[in-house]
């Protein structure tokens, strides 16, 4: 399958989010009803709204430009400045949103360990502060869910529903980063709604595995959601007829959750196939969902020469540190993209494990 990156058709496991809109998007953008959105009239953003609300068990919902955006506008929302926000230690929130929580949402943030993504309950309730004279109040956790950086763990329901009840305990907000959360849904069979009710708030994307080109939608309380639109256009995503984008959101929430188990099976085969080569570490068991990381004898000094020597092969990956080389998988690769990938990786990493040993 493949598609064109820069003139070549390339097998791309950069991530989930280079997927191209499909024709049932292009036709429903072309066609959709728009009005303004900043003065809340554009039918089709009001219609993914609504329905993503209801997909999680909501009162409302508010459509944004990124899953980054998204979560900042929760760190906002939820607490004030100079508040705590618990976060697990590899998430993206803390990792990869450019530092927002800080530079923008003036939040303490406070990383906590987990088993693949999964925190512990009674740590959540150690952590948590009520606040004094001394002490920043704890307003807030987040979870991630599926986890990225833990290879697309899924953080199963009871352990959700365990931090959940902590929460209410401790008195601390549960904000959800599921951005891949139906990537969750199809590993375990457990619907949006059950997830939602695990949480206070929501973000999920529509332009990772769903397939749309752009945008995220955050669900949750409507009081709650009203104060995130005003954080909304603080941050200057208060977007104008964004019915456009929105139309092709509607369209990934029919098109997208049902092929997710397909790339689920794409990476577990990558993973197979992979564990067969010498001098690759791969954890088949841990590939829940659509990413994997490729970790090698050779180490990470090795993994972005790696990387460059796929790509003059026309795989694509990322090349993430100590964590590995990415690969992630979505509706734009199929298994022949799997066996190009398998065939490179076949001939350099045995390659590289033995220059590493010279
Ligand atoms: C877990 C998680 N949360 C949030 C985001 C942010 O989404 P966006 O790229 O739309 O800003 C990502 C993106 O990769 C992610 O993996």
């Amino acid at each position: 399958m493949g598609h064109l990156v820069g003139g070549r058709v390339v097998s791309d496991f950069r991530s989930d989010t280079v997927t191209r809109p499909s024709p049932a998007m292009r036709e429903a953008m072309a066609r959709a009803e728009v009005g303004d959105d900043v003065f809340e009239d554009d039918p089709t953003v009001q219609a993914l709204e609504a329905r993503a609300a209801a997909l999680f068990g909501k009162e409302a919902g508010l459509f944004l430009p990124s899953g980054t955006m998204a979560n900042l506008v929760a760190l906002l929302v939820h607490a004030r400045p100079g508040e705590e926000v618990l976060v697990e230690e590899r998430s993206h929130t803390y990792n990869n949103e450019a530092g927002g929580a800080a530079a923008v949402a003036h939040v303490l943030t406070r990383t906590l360990p987990s088993a693949r993504g999964r925190l512990d309950p009674d740590a959540v309730r150690r952590a948590s502060r009520p606040g004094n004279l001394h002490n920043p109040r704890t307003a807030l956790l987040v979870v991630e869910n599926t986890h990225n950086f833990w290879g697309g763990a899924v953080v199963p329901l009871e352990a959700a529903r365990a931090l959940f009840e902590v929460t209410r305990e401790v008195v601390v907000a549960l904000h959800l980063d599921g951005a891949r959360i139906f990537n969750a849904c199809a590993a375990t069979g457990v619907a949006p709604a059950d997830w939602g009710a695990t949480a206070d708030t929501v973000t999920f994307c529509l332009s990772k595995g769903l397939g749309a080109p752009v945008g995220s939608v955050l669900v949750g309380p409507r009081a709650w959601i009203a104060r995130a639109r005003g954080a909304r256009k603080m941050l200057g995503g208060g977007l104008r007829q964004v019915g456009v984008l929105a139309a092709a959101g509607l369209v990934a929430l029919d098109e997208g959750p049902p092929g997710l188990a397909r790339d689920h099976a794409l990476a577990r085969a990558l993973a197979r196939g992979l564990a067969a080569v010498p001098g690759a570490l791969v954890d088949v068991d841990a590939c829940e969902t659509n990413i994997l990381f490729l970790r090698t004898v050779a180490g990470p000094a090795s993994y972005g020469p790696l990387v460059e020597a796929l790509q003059a092969r026309g795989v694509l990956a990322v090349a993430l540190g100590e964590l590995g080389v990415r690969f992630v998988t979505h509706r734009d690769v199929d298994e022949g993209d799997v066996e190009r990938a398998l065939a490179a990786l076949r001939e350099l990493i045995p390659a590289r494990a033995v220059e590493a040993r010279a």
